[in-house]
Order: structure tokens, then sequence, then C-alpha cells
């Protein structure tokens, strides 16, 4: 029998809070049919005097986006010597940035999409009409994608077709975060690829294909049963597969990732997997991937979540 507290941080303050809180909801119920002590907190401002009352052995982060996946958390858990799950703070803060995490990518040759980034303030400095025109062929014409550099969940992102949709997108985009990306729009197989830190390093669980109904893999795409099929194992050739395996493993130890992470990806006509973004706290709600991916790996969703708290237990001090 488990015996160890953890208290499990979910909800907080970010815009995937609803997605944050049914993440946690499962965590609980694994951890509690595991034998732990359980204290699910919505993160709250008296979370440090509460963790400080309480004093669990480990804190389980089911938080995503802004606060919960950046390293503000887990800078703050640091401070309070209370293990948590996941990537530390610096993996958390560079995955969190998909500027940085690109930048890191390319110098390191992990094929990424062309893209630029834009701050707020470059895009005033340049003047919205000079940014406007220099954009499309920086990134290789249209079609693009434009995201806010840090956020999650498709939120501010969408994929602009032509010159005229581009300045609502690169407003909208930053109305979300201080910089956006304007990224080539890769047609292909996209593809979501988990790790989970294993004894022998980084293990890459079978990588799940999505297919949005709709097209795109948007907020409701992600969350609503139906809108969405996902192929577990992926169908892909097998040299794709195994470099998609050598790609999402390279992510992972590149960002200084440590647990888990999960690296988003798509395959283009040319048969390249192109890594988008990784994240530090995948989803594990109902329709996530990286319990679809551990599943497929003979994990149940306790398994992974087992596996996760025993890692950050391990590193009590
Ligand atoms: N350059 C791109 N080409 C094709 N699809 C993209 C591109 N960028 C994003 N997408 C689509 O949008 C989804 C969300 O984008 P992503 O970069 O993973 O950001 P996040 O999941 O953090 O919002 C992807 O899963 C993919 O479906
Ligand atoms: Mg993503």
């Amino acid at each position: 029998m488990n015996r160890e507290k953890i208290a499990v941080l979910m909800g907080g303050r970010s815009l995937e809070r609803d997605v944050s809180l049914k993440s946690g909801e499962r965590v609980c119920a694994a951890l509690e049919s595991l034998g732990y002590r359980v204290l699910p907190l919505d993160v709250t401002p008296e979370l440090v005097a509460t963790l400080r009352a309480e004093r669990p052995d480990a804190c389980y982060i089911a938080l995503h986006g802004k606060y919960g996946e950046d390293g503000t958390i887990q800078e703050l858990l640091e401070f309070l010597g209370i293990p948590y799950t996941g990537p530390g703070v610096t993996a958390s803060a560079l995955a969190w940035d998909k500027s940085l995490t690109k930048r890191l990518m390319a110098e390191d040759g992990i094929p990424t999409p062309a893209w630029i980034t834009l701050t707020a303030d470059a895009f005033k400095e340049m003047g919205a009409a000079t940014a406007l025109d220099l954009i499309p062929d920086a990134v290789g014409g249209f079609p693009v994608c434009v995201k806010p550099t840090k956020q999650g969940s498709a939120l501010g992102l969408a994929r602009i077709d032509a010159p005229e949709a581009l300045a609502e997108a690169l407003l909208s985009a930053l109305s979300y975060s201080d910089a956006a990306l304007v990224e080539k729009w890769v047609d292909g197989c996209e593809l979501a690829v988990s790790v989970l830190d294993g004894p022998d390093g980084p293990q890459v669980l079978p990588a799940v294909e999505i297919e949005a109904k709709s097209g795109l893999f948007d907020f409701s795409a992600m969350y609503t049963r139906g809108e969405t099929d996902y192929y577990v194992p992926a169908r892909l050739d097998p040299d794709v597969a195994a470099e998609v395996e050598r790609l999402a493993a390279r992510v992972h130890t590149l960002l200084g990732c440590r647990d888990v992470s999960r690296a988003d990806m798509v395959v283009g006509a040319d048969g390249v997997p192109y890594v988008l973004e990784c994240n530090t706290s995948p989803g594990m709600t109902e329709t996530s991937l990286l319990p679809m991916a551990a599943e497929s790996a003979g994990m149940s969703f306790q398994d992974v979540v087992e596996h996760l708290i025993r890692e950050s237990l391990s590193r009590k001090g």
C-alpha cells in the first residue's frame, strides 16, 4: 500500500483551466486507486500556505498552460523543496516558448517548419504594413500558421491562406502572448509522440496519428469525443516511424526534459517529420494523447500516473 501524500495541482488561472481540472480529476482517481493519500488542490493564492501546512511528499502537476507549464510553479516547488512530476524549471520554460524551442531544434538539425517570430513591440516599431509585406516571403509563402509563441490547446491559432487575413490573425495571436509566430503550414500526417523516461533513458511511446474531421485540430477537435479520429500506432512507413521516434527522443533530451514530454509533429508530403512543439505537461483527459499512446504500449492510465509519481518521489531530498 502506498501511503505517501500526493498533492495534485490543477485548475489555476490559465486559459486551459477546465482542461487541467479534467486531467487533475482523472489523476486523483488513479492515485487514490493506487493507495496514495491524495490532496486535490485547485491553484489559488492560498497554494503556498496550504502546501506548507499539508507538507505533501510530492506534487503531481496536472496544470496546463501559463504558470503551470512555463516553469513558474516548478520554480515555486523547488523553493518549497517539494518534488514534483515532469520537467524542471529550465526545460519547462524553454518548451513553453515555441520560438525558443524551434530555434534550439533548428540549431540541432531537427526539422521544424520555416518560421519567423514577431514580438508585439517589433510589430509596432516596424509598422504593421512593412511586417505584413515581409512575412509571407520569409516563411516561404502561404498557407501559414499564425500562433502565439506561448500558449497551448490551439488557442489564438489560425491557418491563413491569403495576405488579407494575416493582420487579424497576428493581432489575435498577440492578444494571447507577447509574441506571435508565423510558420509555414505543413500539410500531412499529424502526430503526437510521447516520451517517458525509463531506466535506460527516454522511452518513446507509439506515435498517435491525428485526423481531425474538420481538417483543423483546434480546441474543439482536441477535447470533444468523436470530432477527431486517432490511430495508434500511427500508420507510418517503418523508416519514417523510426525517424519520428528518434526525433521525439532527441527533442526531449535537447530541451532537458525529465519524466515526460510530448512532441507534436506533422509528416509532410516529402516524408519529413517536422516538429512543431514539445509539451511538458501533456493532457491527461479522456481524449488526451499520452494516455492513448501508453495504452497502446500496454500501460494503463494508472501505470503512467504511478510511473510519474514514483519518479518524482525518487527525487525527494
Ligand atoms: N505549421 C503547421 N502546419 C500544419 N499544422 C499546424 C502547424 N502548426 C500548428 N498546426 C496545427 O495546430 C495544432 C496546434 O499547434 P501546436 O503548434 O501544437 O500548438 P499548441 O498545441 O500548443 O496550441 C497542431 O496540432 C496542428 O494540428
Ligand atoms: Mg500542440
